[in-house]
């Protein structure tokens, strides 16, 4: 290789290093975050939409329950959005507060205490038998836009939020139904409701 052809070598290969670490720099932060990916994407099926809004809208907060780890409380990935867990051993007696407007929630945050009753979050994987495998989207839609259980029956207690996630399209609530369908399904028999009054 004669001198010149060393030098013009030498610069193509600068070049392609700093294209790449470029290229690798400005694309971090989008493999950092699934949301963020998911968000970039400019047309996303139903089924990509649903995921990003159950995860921008935190239904995980309420529906997956946490377990404890290395740096405290975590979403247990082996029972994500399956709801309270059956085999729950609270390790407080729960005494329903007498202060009006007081409440306490397990340490799962997945079970709630307060004037209203005992509200469990269900399990919202497709499991036939314990999740929302049998819902058709209707029920789905319906329970969530108007606040009643199944859409017909007594009212969704605190603090599932039906007053905010009521105020999605229907296009969206739809896309949530798609992508909740899609996700392994979790055998866990949530408790029943206890309203009070
Ligand atoms: C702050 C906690 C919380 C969050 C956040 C939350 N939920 Fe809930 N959810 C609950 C609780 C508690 C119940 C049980 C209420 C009851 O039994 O009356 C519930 C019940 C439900 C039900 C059953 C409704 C029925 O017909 O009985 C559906 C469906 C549901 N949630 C979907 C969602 C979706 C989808 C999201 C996110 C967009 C979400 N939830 C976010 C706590 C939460």
């Amino acid at each position: 290789m004669s001198p010149k052809a060393r030098s013009y070598f030498a610069v193509a290969a600068a070049v392609v290093v700093l294209a790449t670490v470029t290229a690798l720099l400005f694309t971090r932060p989008l493999r950092a975050s699934r949301g963020a990916r998911l968000a970039a994407t400019p047309q996303l099926s139903p089924v990509e939409r649903g995921e990003y809004l159950v995860r921008a809208v935190a239904c995980q907060d309420c529906h997956t329950p946490l377990i404890m780890g290395p740096n405290g409380p975590q979403p247990d990935p082996a029972r994500m959005l399956a709801g309270h867990p059956e085999n729950f051993v609270d390790p407080y007696t729960v005494q329903l507060p007498e202060t009006p407007g007081f409440w306490m929630w397990a340490p799962t945050n997945t079970a709630f205490y307060g004037v209203w009753g005992k509200s469990y979050a269900i399990n919202l994987t497709p499991d036939e038998n314990t999740g929302i495998g049998v819902w058709s989207e209707d029920i789905f839609v319906k329970a969530l836009r108007t606040g009643q259980h199944w859409g017909t029956s007594r009212p969704i207690l605190p603090p599932m939020p039906w007053q905010w996630i009521s105020q999605m399209t229907d296009e969206d609530l739809k896309a949530m139904y798609a992508y909740l369908r899609t996700i392994p399904p979790v055998h866990n028999r949530v408790p029943e409701a206890e309203p009070i009054g």
